[in-house]
């Protein structure tokens, strides 16, 4: 997508147009509904206003009396840089009631974009400045755009919040914020290693030592959304949160959450009572560097270190922090990483590897279920809240070579697992397989030459169909429909002589008998297509050679177009900036639509438009 961009020096959404021409794609140019169209105008003036604000707070803090007496000089009071008060485009917002606000309209900014942000506050008989008096932290989102703010008070008054953030908005959603990401983003990338911190300060403060690839949680626990931004650019997170309790128990619950989404992470304990910002300033950056090299530990010593001392003469304590070892190692997706912390778990805490393998088999289940409900949970909500979908589609037929030509990390296979999907785009195609399986199923379709023993086999047509849909690894995304392929390919590999009408009808899964019947008292009308100029219309029995794999490629053919259709739509949403995951999705396309081209020639088809 760059290299279009560049070439032709595109805009995004041209070069998008210009691909979908080039590849006869329609780009679903839905027909912005009037209420898309001012949700769009909506965030966009928010933006704008956000970015004034930012341009008048830093003007504030370095031109104006007021700012550079108490803002600036509480900045290099702390021993911040001037360089660094500029990357970051630090600011003051005026100590006077509405002075920010009135400057804004002047400038013809309309209050309720004023209000919609949160920068002022408006009742009925008064309007205020939200952040009048504090320094100003503003939060750009990954592509640079002033999306909030965070600003910190300059009083030491125990009843004023130390922060005030933003509220939720159309461009701020907290939970999905990490502040520093646009600063971090390539440097993430080229030391492929984040490292994750709690506050603004302490992002800056590891800037000014040299550290570039950090963000911040902003003092929230971490949430999924924030992880998966961080996943884009890298598979490694070393969490450094404040040496307090609190810091402590945010990073155990942080461990987990990252661990789980198929990322490895380490963390560096902190001295109880310094956090990043203290400590990194406690010490040259050289220094630093050190510390963060030597005191780098997986979680594993993490948690033991933490638990061991109370747990060393106690079984009952030691038990259990095996078993909170067992289970953070139970959620990692990749087994050859899980393997490598069970050895190391083991060693450590002197426990033979099959004990903790029969742990982790025992809790594995029970977590899969819990993170499939999550998950579905999770997309009920984003849904409700009609947001883009997080994920990219599955691959498609061979991934390896879509991965292999980019370095985008791909989504791990479990968050996959297709859920509440509402419509299936591929119901008619397998009905229609199903229907033929449950009539044909136990015909012989065509001769093949059985590679070990060279004798000469038949393959019936179910044997065909599931075996082309396994050669592909093509999934229904209905689970009833899923159930029932899986439940013939059981039955296949057990017994193929088995009549499988039968066996499906008076299956013990009512689900799946009630469906069976229905399929088999489906009448199928011979169409015209079987039919012969002539005299009589043959039957699909007399051309299921033709009839099966025909039915197979149009099944395989519309998951195709159906993925091409998502990768329309996700790149659509994808942020113009982010060139990393516009590649991913474009290489993707572009394969889909190669394995379209065969398949239409297959089919006969010429036409390639949806
Ligand atoms: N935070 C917040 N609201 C608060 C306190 C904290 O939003 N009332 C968030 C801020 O993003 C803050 C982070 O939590 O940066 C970490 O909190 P804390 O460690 O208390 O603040 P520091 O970043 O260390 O700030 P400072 O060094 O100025 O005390
Ligand atoms: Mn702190």
């Amino acid at each position: 997508m760059n290299f279009v961009m560049e070439h032709e020096h595109y805009s995004y959404v041209e070069a998008l147009k210009f691909l979908a021409k080039k590849y006869n794609i329609q780009i679903e140019e839905k027909e912005e509904t009037p209420e898309e169209i001012a949700k769009r105008n909506n965030r966009e003036s928010l933006m704008i206003v956000s970015s004034f604000a930012q341009k008048y707070f830093s003007d504030y803090l370095w031109k104006e009396n007021e700012g550079r007496a108490v803002g600036l000089g509480y900045f290099r009071e702390r021993g911040m840089r001037d360089d660094m008060i500029k990357q970051f485009d630090l600011g003051f917002c005026p100590d006077h009631k509405d002075s920010f606000t009135q400057a804004a309209l002047r400038q013809g900014y309309k209050m309720e974009f004023l209000t919609g942000t949160g920068l002022t506050i408006k009742r009925d008989d008064w309007i205020r400045d939200r952040f009048g008096g504090r320094v100003m932290f503003p939060i750009h989102n990954i592509a640079g755009r002033i999306i909030g703010f965070g600003g910190r008070t300059l009083t030491s008054d125990k009843n004023t919040a130390k922060y005030l953030n933003s509220p939720e908005s159309d461009i701020y959603h907290k939970s999905r914020v990490l502040y520093g990401i646009f600063q971090a983003k390539r440097s993430i990338s080229k030391t492929d290693k984040c490292f994750l911190v709690e506050g603004y300060t302490d992002v800056i403060s590891f800037h000014q030592a040299g550290i570039e690839n950090v963000v911040a949680s902003s003092g929230t626990s971490l949430t999924e959304g924030q992880i998966r931004l961080i996943a884009r650019f890298t598979k490694n997170i070393t969490v450094i949160y404040d040496g307090d309790q609190a810091g402590i128990k945010a990073s155990l619950r942080g461990i987990d959450m990252i661990l789980e989404q198929g990322i490895n992470v380490k963390v560096v304990p902190l001295p109880d009572g310094e956090d990043p910002d203290s400590f990194s300033k406690s010490m040259s950056a050289t220094q630093l560097a050190e510390f963060i090299a030597e005191n780098e530990t997986d979680f594993i010593k993490f948690k033991t270190r933490l638990l061991l001392d109370s747990a060393e003469n106690d079984p009952i304590a030691r038990a259990r922090l095996i078993g909170d070892i067992v289970r953070s190692i139970a959620v990692i997706p990749d087994q050859i990483t899980q393997t490598v912390y069970i050895q190391e778990c083991s060693k450590l805490m002197n426990v033979k590897e099959d004990v903790l393998y029969q742990e982790i088999k025992k809790i594995g289940t029970k977590q899969t279920e819990e993170r499939i409900k999550r998950e579905r949970r999770e997309q009920f909500r984003t849904k409700q809240k009609a947001e883009p979908p997080p994920l990219p589609p599955p691959d498609f037929f061979n991934p390896e070579e879509i991965h292999a030509s980019t370095h985008v990390p791909s989504v791990n296979s479990v968050s996959q697992i297709p859920v509440t999907k509402l419509s299936n785009p591929c119901e008619v195609e397998e009905h229609e397989l199903l229907r033929l399986i449950m009539k044909f199923g136990n015909h012989e379709l065509f001769e093949f030459e059985d590679e070990e023993t060279g004798k000469t086999e038949m393959l019936t047509v179910a044997e065909f169909i599931i075996s082309e849909i396994d050669q592909d690894e093509i999934t229904s995304i209905d689970p009833l429909y899923q159930r029932f392929f899986d439940a013939i390919r059981e039955l296949l590999i057990k017994n193929s002589s088995t009549k499988i009408d039968r066996f499906f009808i008076n299956n013990p899964d009512i689900e799946i008998s009630q469906l069976a019947s229905n399929l088999a008292a489906e009448k199928h009308q011979d169409s015209k297509l079987w039919t012969k100029k002539g005299s009589h219309v043959e039957t699909e029995e007399d051309v299921l050679t033709q009839l099966i794999p025909k039915a197979v490629q149009e099944y395989k053919l519309r998951k195709v177009r159906h993925f091409q259709q998502e990768i329309i739509t996700q790149l659509n949403q994808t942020n113009p900036e982010d060139l990393d995951a516009q590649n991913e999705l474009m290489s993707r396309f572009h394969h889909l639509k190669q394995v379209e081209k065969e398949l239409s020639e297959l089919l006969g088809q010429r036409t390639i438009n949806f």
